[in-house]
């Protein structure tokens, strides 16, 4: 096969120079920076991640800054980003780099792989966006884009085809160039080369060599292996009010969303009358309960179905924390499976969000 990939870096840096998007970790590369916005990038798209991200930066400006906050800070910058442990990782990782080395975010892919949170991806990504390193950083967008220039049906959820794409890509990086041209792969596979049937090749500067469009199958590819299905879990959330308060309480440590907070909820789609029940097992007198818009709250691996109750109960019954609307607004992060909850809440305690 001609050496389709070799020709790949001298085309794609001058699209990338006339099209890269102006990001502020661009504008601005300095390790910490880019080491924040990949970990935010990593499942999360770059449109919500720029919001975030600058709020974050405003408030956390450098690791020792990081290293020090509390982790209830960390949280609710995060809040609404979906995913904590990507938080909750990074805030460990910079108690890391504080102690092990200054502060200083270390610049070669074996130190950052001994972060917690930074994979290869993101260790490439880090060394070679911050430090100019020679390293790859393949994520499913630059899988996407390999897979379809070679024409290859490999599945790419493999991580031999992962590693074999690491291993391509590395021996093709530009001299110097390696930052751009991992950033240009990703740019291509988020603006160009789109997942799905309708990529937009009229406008790709890789269309000459692509194998895929050549034979006409670019949206047929990649293979994606079938997942299992996900594990679909029925919940009946309450929204439950006292005296311009709501209970909240804390998730286990261990496990989905661990130790943070939630609305009180039981497992089950409740009707009316088993929800008054489940309120008098709590030790709160059964009230009037009205019935929310149902919600869901798609997972990695799980999806929950949500039937809302809420009610206004006559005393604050043990077992919650209440939480007023200041408390909501500034200190506790509320996780993403709960917005569509959350403005409602407000609107129960009689308070903007
Ligand atoms: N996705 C992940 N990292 C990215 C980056 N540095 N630029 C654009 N998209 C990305």
């Amino acid at each position: 096969m001609e050496d389709i990939l070799g020709q790949a870096p001298g085309l794609l840096l001058a699209w990338y120079e006339k099209n890269a998007r102006v990001l502020p970790w661009r504008e601005d590369p300095r390790p910490y920076r880019v080491w924040v916005s990949e970990i935010m990038l990593q499942q999360t798209r770059v449109e919500a991640v720029k919001p975030y991200f600058q709020r974050f930066m405003e408030a956390l400006p450098t690791v020792e800054a990081l290293a020090e906050a509390p982790e209830e800070q960390v949280l609710k910058l995060w809040e609404g980003l979906g995913y904590y442990s990507r938080a909750r990782n990074l805030h460990r990782a910079a108690k890391l780099v504080a102690e092990r080395y200054g502060g200083e975010v270390p610049g070669t892919v074996k130190e950052l792989l001994a972060l917690p949170g930074v994979g290869s991806y993101t260790a490439g990504a880090v060394a070679s966006i911050a430090f100019g390193a020679q390293a790859p950083a393949v994520d499913g967008n630059v899988l996407r884009v390999v897979s379809r220039l070679l024409c290859r049906e490999e599945d790419i959820l493999s991580p031999a085809v992962k590693k074999k794409t690491e291993q391509e890509i590395a021996a093709i990086l530009p001299q110097g160039r390696a930052g751009d041209f991992n950033q240009a792969m990703m740019e291509l596979g988020a603006l160009i080369c789109l997942p799905g049937g309708n990529p937009a090749c009229k406008s790709c500067p890789l269309e000459g060599i692509c194998r895929a469009r050549a034979l006409g199958v670019e949206g047929s590819l990649p293979v994606k292996a079938q997942k299992k299905p996900r594990r679909v879990e029925e919940w009946t959330v309450f929204l439950l009010v006292c005296g311009g308060r709501a209970a909240l309480r804390q998730r286990d440590e261990k496990g989905l969303l661990a130790g943070l907070w939630e609305l009180p909820g039981v497992q089950g789609r409740l009707t009316e009358e088993e929800a008054r029940g489940v309120l008098l097992e709590w030790g709160a007198k059964p009230c009037p309960l009205e019935r929310l818009e149902s919600a869901r709250h798609v997972f990695t691996h799980l999806e929950w179905r949500m039937t809302g109750w809420a009610g206004e109960v006559d005393a604050p019954c043990p077992g919650f924390f209440w939480a007023c609307g200041a408390d909501l607004r500034r200190d506790i992060t509320l996780p993403s499976a709960f917005k569509a909850y959350r403005a409602e809440l407000f609107r129960l305690l009689g308070e903007e969000p």
